[in-house]
């Protein structure tokens, strides 16, 4: 209803893959394919290939994010990567809260929240990621995980910075697994997330935030799932690392 308020986000999450060389080479390859694209195209790389990626993606339309960020500014966090030092090097865009974070790495609704909070001081613009597991699913319980991650996630962050804050909503059975949601099921949820903001901050807040489904989004099912009128994106993993099949997506977004 609202879609045209609200600007379409295609992000790629290449999670732990690519070396600075291969990251060079495939952005290379990505860059000449999204160069006309209307939407914001952005791709989310490991930390080492930042440096390559901003390089090969210097004066075009791609932006580029990291994966994650730690909450303090500097300190004894052997092995973390402030929301400053990703500033500092020139990255607009950071992943927080993607499930592989909380399921493998003990991250908790209160991390993401303090990191959400972290990257924003920074001035960065967080992709903050929801989703509930298969069991959550069937047993009823998907719009109270999604509701609850969200207003936590949100804590302390004014309706202002919401501009900076784009959710993308990822069913965690959907993550890698070849099973996308059904466009109505990524729907439905997208459209209860943007009912969180709305009672959190206001309808205006609720129609201007991006949220994006991600899941086994690919070249094939990205139309379908991108026309749903709560849908403003993609968070895009496989199908990320496949220049053709990402600019696709864009091209399904674009529409
Ligand atoms: P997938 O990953 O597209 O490979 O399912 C999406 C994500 O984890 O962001």
């Amino acid at each position: 209803m609202n879609k045209q308020l609200r600007k379409a986000v295609i992000a790629g999450n290449w999670k732990m893959n690519k070396t600075p060389a291969e990251a060079t080479e495939l952005l290379g390859n990505i860059v000449p394919l999204v160069k006309d694209a209307k939407v914001e195209v952005i791709a989310c790389v490991p930390y080492v290939d930042l440096y390559a990626a901003l390089e090969a993606t210097k004066g075009t339309n791609v932006k580029i994010g990291a994966e994650n960020c730690h909450w303090a500014k500097s300190g004894a966090f052997t092995g973390e990567i402030s929301a400053d030092m990703l500033a500092a090097v020139g990255v607009n865009y950071v992943i927080i809260g993607h499930s592989e974070r909380r399921q493998y790495f003990g991250e908790t609704d209160k991390t993401v929240n303090m990191r959400t909070r972290a990257a924003l001081d920074a001035g960065l613009t967080v992709i903050l990621c929801v989703g509930e597991y298969l069991e959550q699913r069937e047993q009823g319980v998907t719009a109270e995980v999604v509701s609850s991650q969200t207003k936590i996630a949100l804590q302390g962050v004014s309706e202002d910075e919401l501009s900076r804050i784009i959710i993308a909503y990822e069913p965690v059975w959907a993550i890698g697994t070849g099973k996308t949601a059904t466009a109505q099921q990524a729907n439905e949820v997208c459209a209860l997330i943007r009912k969180v903001i709305a009672d959190l901050y206001s309808k205006e807040a609720a129609d201007g935030i991006t949220i994006q489904y991600g899941g086994s989004m690919n070249a094939k099912n990205a139309e379908e799932l991108l026309d749903q009128p709560d849908v403003d994106g993609g968070l895009i993993g496989g199908a990320s690392l496949k220049a053709e099949d990402f600019s696709v997506i864009v091209k399904a977004a674009d529409r």
